[in-house]
């Protein structure tokens, strides 16, 4: 396919035909000329709407077939759409949320997952994914933690290049890495808000893994919702031209966020949907998702020379070319098939992977002996308001309820000879006060050998525009848990949630408490194996848990202070410590594990060279356990101060009971740089420690110290 000769042929509304994406609903347009709903809202003609060169959310492979149909033969140029939809964590077969799938610390995990999701959907026609989502997260105030591997920069590194192989590799498919950039430092946690960061901030923390994809070869990105220092995203010349496409080298696609183009008035940045239009195209955003500045004000901006026709060019190229990699020039319905869609999907071998990524994402985050429960009970109580429910998370796609598995079915299915009852206990609503369930559940708990308690939040209540101020159960959950435990005391908590919550008031009461996220399709199957023992957690949390929302911002590689906490005038809270309730990097397990003090190979590291760090990890307990062991560095003096501490490896390794193995890590130069005041990445000469650890909490470990000459 010649595509320069192709858009040489192209008249300024067909090309401007492909710069645009619309939902599919409105592409169902009724005979005439009357164009109804969103359309109509963003004053569009038919010919505008039908001839559009990309799709948002459909329903299956049949729409998908019967709309390429329909507008192959009304396109002049026989150029396909091309069909996106949010496959984040799962098409059919759902995953556990990417917060989830963070903690597993097990990247060739999400990388499996991530292949599957993308095979599963292009069954069903779909052929971009709007993932991987990879925006840092440092306040669980905000709903769309859940979409993202949490508050480390590195991890997220790691985990956006596995998603973006694993959506791409061998599938037929293009992801599309979001939100670029910075979107997940909304002021306040409220969504769609500000975000202000120095660039030095910028560098060291939010961008590296939008850049980590781009290096991994994603074929697009997508600009954020948000302001980013003054200037929205997708009118941000410095962030995505110079940045992405010059310093980086990004030649892919760039899609805006839904409407984000026109919400550049609502910001206050531009004074109308032309100005939105210039400053996009500027920015060199390709295509505007979900609003009409480009169809509508692109051919004055050409007439009148503030637009180039090259610029339009240089996008609609990059955009064919996009699906010609994709082979929809030959084509343009591969993969989409109706009955593939039904059998290639939900398999067997993806709800075992399923299975396993839940059992490997949840984290034991407190056991007073409650766990591992026997097998052998007689009487199981399954309590709570999210026990009969799948927890599937937002963007589950064609996830449904009736194709997945309840922690009750869970338990029920591994205890085919028990009595496995459900009480509520309470309502789900974030503000619940009404307690007159309780008592149902209490005397259900009382007859029982043993109580699975879920709690937490409703996958409803995280996820976009979801942001909350408070993050503690409801009134009604609180009792709910002193009741069932007064009543029976051999209760694990099971909690649901799409971002940490705060639970210090009630952590007391709980004799043990495990963190399953929204684990997706097989969650009930994989919860029921970790709490009866047939399998062992190995899951580590990815974000620091509050102990009050006033310590929002927490997140544990913060810089250091002239005074550090615990003294007077110091760095502290008169009311509270300024630890978390966990840290990230922590996790329990059913064995226990000890690492020993570190070692380097040389005290001396030359520009250029490697040290070796190394400690024994054992398994000091009575059972085969994983463990995720991590790497933290500080840069002890610099010309810009440098965290505390910082995760820079990890290595998730399984040793028996007694087993011990020598864990060893190679310390290099890039690991040691940071954006100095030179404005590029660099390792300044001098003193570094590193701790080999099994979570954040350094402090406990000893460290080595080497001095980079
Ligand atoms: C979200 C994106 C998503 C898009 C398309 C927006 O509201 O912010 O993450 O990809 O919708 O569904």
């Amino acid at each position: 396919m010649d595509v320069k000769a192709l858009i040489k042929k192209m008249s300024l509304e067909q090309k401007l035909a492909q710069l645009s994406q619309f939902n599919a609903v409105c592409l169902h347009l009724d005979a005439g000329d009357e164009v109804t709903g969103p359309a109509k809202e963003l004053s569009l003609t038919r010919d505008q709407v039908a001839s559009t060169g990309s799709v948002l959310n459909f329903r299956d492979a049949t729409a998908m077939i019967e709309l390429q149909k329909e507008h192959l033969e009304n396109d002049p140029n026989k150029i396909p759409q091309l069909f996106m939809m949010d496959v984040v964590h799962g098409y059919k077969t759902i995953y556990p949320i990417p917060l989830a799938m963070g903690c597993s610390f097990d990247t060739a995990l999400m990388e499996k997952c991530c292949n599957m999701a993308a095979k599963e959907m292009v069954t069903g026609g779909v052929r971009v994914t709007f993932g991987p989502m990879v925006d840092l997260v440092r306040d669980p105030r905000w709903g769309r933690c859940m979409e993202t591997t949490g508050e480390d920069t590195y991890l997220n590194c790691e985990m956006s290049k596995a998603q973006v192989r694993g959506f791409q590799n061998g599938t037929g498919a293009s992801a599309c890495v979001k939100h670029y950039a910075a979107y997940g430092q909304a002021e306040a946690g409220r969504d769609y808000n500000t975000t202000d960061i120095s660039e030095r901030t910028l560098r060291d923390y939010y961008l590296p893994a939008y850049k980590a994809a781009v290096d991994e070869g994603v074929d697009m990105l997508m600009t954020s919702f948000n302001i980013l220092n003054g200037i929205p995203s997708s009118g941000n010349k410095w962030l995505v031209k110079d940045v992405l496409r010059d310093e980086w080298g990004f030649d892919g696609v760039i899609i805006s966020d839904y409407a984000a183009l026109e919400e550049m008035m609502m910001h206050g940045y531009c004074a109308d949907k032309k100005e939105c239009a210039k400053r996009a195209i500027d920015a060199t955003i390709d295509v505007e998702m979900m609003s009409s500045c480009y169809v509508q004000h692109i051919p004055a901006l050409i007439e009148s020379g503030e637009v180039k026709m090259e610029q339009i060019d240089a996008a609609v190229e990059r955009f064919l070319k996009l699906k010609e990699k994709l082979g929809l020039f030959e084509d343009a319905f591969a993969g989409a098939d109706a009955e593939k869609e039904e059998s290639e999907c939900l398999t067997e071998e993806y709800r075992a992977i399923a299975k396993k990524a839940a059992e490997k994402s949840a984290v034991l985050l407190k056991n007073e002996g409650v766990l591992p429960f026997k097998k052998s009970v007689k009487k199981v109580a399954v309590i709570g308001p999210y026990a009969n429910l799948v927890m599937l998370g937002e963007w589950a796609c064609h996830g449904r309820q009736e194709t997945g598995v309840s922690l009750l079915q869970g338990v029920k299915n591994l205890l085919p000879n028990a009595k496995v009852e459900w009480a509520q206990g309470c309502s789900h609503a974030v503000n619940e006060t009404d307690c007159s369930m309780v008592a149902e559940a209490e005397e259900l708990a009382k007859q029982s050998d043993i109580v699975i308690l879920t709690l937490g939040e409703h996958f409803n209540q995280s996820g976009e525009g979801r942001s909350r101020a408070e993050l503690r159960l409801s009134q009604a959950q609180k009792t709910l848990l002193s009741k069932v435990v007064q009543a029976n005391p051999n209760t694990a908590v099971v909690l649901y949630n799409g971002r940490p919550l705060v639970l210090t008031e009630v952590l007391d009461q709980m004799p043990a408490l495990v963190e399953a996220w929204q684990p997706g399709t097989e969650g009930g199957n994989a919860l029921a194996s970790l709490l009866f023992g047939e399998v062992n957690f190995s899951g580590k949390l990815t974000m620091t848990f509050p102990r009050s929302e006033g310590q929002i911002p927490i997140y544990y590689n913060n810089y250091r202070t002239g005074r550090p906490p615990f003294q007077a005038y110091s760095s502290w809270y008169q009311d509270m410590s300024t630890t978390p309730l966990f840290e990230f990097g922590y996790g329990l397990s059913y064995t226990q594990f000890s690492v020993s003090e570190p070692s380097l190979d040389c005290e001396q590291m030359s520009r250029g060279k490697s040290v070796k760090v190394q400690a024994e990890v054992e398994n000091t307990g009575a059972r085969e356990g994983e463990i995720v062991v991590q790497l933290y560095i500080c840069d002890e003096h610099a010309s810009l101060t440098r965290p505390m501490k910082e995760l820079k490896g990890y290595q998730k390794i399984s040793l028996k009971a007694g087993e011990k193995q020598t864990v060893a890590f190679e310390i290099n130069e890039q690991m040691l740089e940071f954006w100095s005041e030179n404005n590029k990445f660099e390792a300044e000469s001098g003193y570094f420690k590193a701790w080999i650890a099994m979570s954040s909490a350094v402090e406990k470990y000893k460290p080595v110290r080497f001095k980079l000459v």
